[in-house]
């Protein structure tokens, strides 16, 4: 949160002539514990017009050195969905980094995602982000449309253990017109037994979006702790 919130603060600099508006929330980890598994599905919206809309789950390092997400893409027209890393490698298209030039998911390009798929408006996506192991950091990722459709990825992440879970709406140059973004069956696993980063969770950035939830509920087994949200919504702007 903290990265985000001097991202944002960047970007007010940096990206002044697009207006670009950020409704999200974070369930983050205590200090030295990790994300292993971060998994649910989502309801796609009905996209309004052909804009930059960005959706997204996504998890986050305590690094800040990019997001692994999922980005339900509106610009074409129609959803397209992805997962990609933004934006820790340099040599990828999209800039230099979260904190050089130039936005992040701003700059993600359908070309550069793993196995990009068609979502219909409407659909129901499965997500999966899942580490091999927290100190490998190998990242396997997994969506699916109920409307058909289906990728994995591969992302080997060593240096970045995930601290973070977001679920984000950002907008460049649009409104949130398209009615509420609704995740369902939300699981984060995560390597503490502590529980309060679940059950008090998650932060709403800026308290921008009304957000309507279940309890999430936090179960401890052999040192981590498994987070379910049943049910958790960003239903307008506030
Ligand atoms: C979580 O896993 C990482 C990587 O193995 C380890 O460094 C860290 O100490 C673990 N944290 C807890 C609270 O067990
Ligand atoms: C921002 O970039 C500088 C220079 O590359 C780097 O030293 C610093 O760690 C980066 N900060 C973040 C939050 O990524
Ligand atoms: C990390 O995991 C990947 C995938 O299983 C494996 O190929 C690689 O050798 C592992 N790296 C280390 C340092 O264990």
């Amino acid at each position: 949160m903290n990265f985000l919130l001097s991202l944002f603060a960047a970007l007010v600099l940096i990206e002044f002539a697009s207006a670009q508006t950020w409704y999200f929330v974070t369930f983050t980890t205590p200090a030295g514990s990790y994300i292993s598994s971060y998994t649910g599905s989502f309801v796609a919206p009905t996209l309004p017009q052909a804009a930059t809309y960005y959706l997204w789950p996504g998890l986050q390092p305590r690094d800040n050195a990019g997001v692994l997400q999922p980005v339900l893409d509106g610009r074409s027209g129609t959803w397209w969905i992805g997962d990609g890393w933004c934006c820790s490698n340099p040599s990828l298209p999209w800039g230099s980094g979260f904190n050089g030039t130039g936005s992040c998911v701003n700059a993600i390009r359908k070309t550069d995602w793993k196995h990009p798929i068609e979502v219909a408006n409407g659909k129901t996506v499965q997500f999966g982000l899942k580490v091999n192991s927290i100190q490998n950091g190998t990242w396997a990722t997994t969506l699916s449309s109920s409307g058909g459709g289906s990728a994995t990825g591969t992302f080997p992440l060593p240096t970045h253990p995930m601290n973070q879970a977001i679920m984000a709406i950002e907008l460049y140059d649009v409104a949130w017109t398209f009615g509420q973004f609704a995740f369902s069956n939300v699981v984060i696993v995560a390597n503490t037994t502590s529980t309060a980063w679940c059950t008090n969770g998650p932060t709403n950035y800026q308290n921008a979006a009304v957000v309507s939830k279940s309890t999430p509920v936090a179960t401890v087994s052999g040192g981590q702790t498994t987070c379910t949200i049943a049910s958790i919504v960003l239903v307008r702007p506030a």
